[in-house]
């Protein structure tokens, strides 16, 4: 570990001794996501029983030597481990298995973004920012906002990321084109299977992607491909993706804090401000640009009555799983 120069950045990742929280902390430790001037400190919460599995990674983090590093903690109380956090990584929380919907994990998992919203509220930093990982995540983030209400609710983000990129890379293979070459790409509404991949302002190698793919391929492969990768990981793979969720993870604050390129935007599932008819507070997945550390939704964008359609049955199903937290108290 090293001295430096500025302040470390106090990032809590959740879910440490975990599939995700495995691939993820070591890269950005490394610097792969704050950049490579920037000293990390870093907070493992886990619950009692995995604390001592977090404890091994933090002796591997160690063993990497990492320049970037100025402290290491493993926690099991997140009062203690969100104390001064920038960033806050939500990423501990039961994953599905095969045959399950992520619905089924509302009331397995939503208690646990009750208390992490109080202990963020207690003690988080001013200037923090939280992505929610945990399924299902538009509607974690909105209980754990709900439960932190010093706290902007803006400032609370969920994980859509991972389809951004797998709608991506979908349409890169498809078009032949490397992904560096498609810009302009949103996935709208919940990080599930109602998600809505959208290319119709999208652009590949500066040609409207509509113009290259047919509309059957795209209503009856491309979305559904997309919006179900989750189930088919989990299918071919044996277990929720993990590697591709933590780079995902790792890209939405990269953004947030570094900022979109100039003509791009990506997707994050942000609190509504009621853009595109998405109700007010609802944590929705939309087209947003980032810059000097805020993100804004991309305005004014043409919505075409099958966009319409598809984001509207996305809304429908985070308004109902919205009303089962409330019924469960977790609001
Ligand atoms: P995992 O089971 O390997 O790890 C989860 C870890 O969270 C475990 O170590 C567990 O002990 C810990 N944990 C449970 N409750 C906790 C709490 N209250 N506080 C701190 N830690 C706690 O699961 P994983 O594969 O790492 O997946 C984690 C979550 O991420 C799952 O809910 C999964 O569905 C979700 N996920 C989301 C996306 C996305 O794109 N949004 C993608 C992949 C996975
Ligand atoms: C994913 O999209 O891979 C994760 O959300 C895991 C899941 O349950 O689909």
């Amino acid at each position: 570990m090293n001295a430096h120069a500025s302040a470390p950045v106090t990032i809590t990742v959740t879910g440490a001794a975990g599939q995700i929280g495995y691939a993820l902390l070591f890269r950005i430790a490394s610097g792969a996501m704050l950049g490579p001037d920037v000293p990390v400190k870093l907070n493992l919460l886990e619950i009692p029983q995995a604390a001592q599995a977090a404890e091994g990674t933090v002796l591997e983090l160690m063993d990497c030597a990492f320049p970037l590093v100025t402290g290491l903690e493993v926690f099991d109380d997140p009062f203690k481990a969100f104390d001064g956090a920038n960033i806050a990584m939500l990423v501990g929380s039961r994953p599905r298995g095969p045959g399950m919907e992520r619905a089924d994990l509302l009331s397995a998992n939503g208690g646990i973004f009750s208390v992490q919203g109080k202990a963020l509220n207690a003690g988080a930093a001013d200037d923090l920012k939280v992505v929610v990982v945990g399924n299902p995540a538009n509607t974690n983030a909105l209980i754990a906002a709900s439960h932190a209400k010093d706290i902007p609710a803006s400032r609370f983000t969920a994980l859509t990321r991972l389809d951004h990129d797998r709608a991506l890379a979908q349409l890169s293979a498809k078009t032949g084109t490397p992904v560096s070459e498609i810009k302009r790409l949103t996935i709208w509404g919940n990080h599930s299977a109602t998600q809505y991949p959208d290319i119709s302002h999208a652009t590949v190698a500066g040609r409207p992607a509509i113009e290259l793919v047919d509309q059957q391929w795209l209503a009856d492969e491309y979305i559904p491909r997309v919006a179900k990768r989750g189930a088919e990981i989990i299918s071919v793979r044996g277990g929720s993706s993990a590697a591709s969720a933590a780079n995902a993870a790792l890209e939405h604050m990269r953004s947030w804090v570094q900022g979109t390129s100039d003509g791009d935007w990506t997707s994050m599932a942000v609190p509504s401000d009621g853009s595109y008819g998405v109700p007010e507070g609802l944590v929705s997945s939309f087209p947003v640009t980032t810059a000097n550390g805020d993100y804004s939704i991309v305005p004014n964008l043409e919505i075409s009555e099958f966009s319409r359609a598809r984001i509207d049955a996305s809304v429908a199903e985070l308004e109902s799983e919205r009303s089962a937290v409330a019924e469960l108290g977790l609001l």
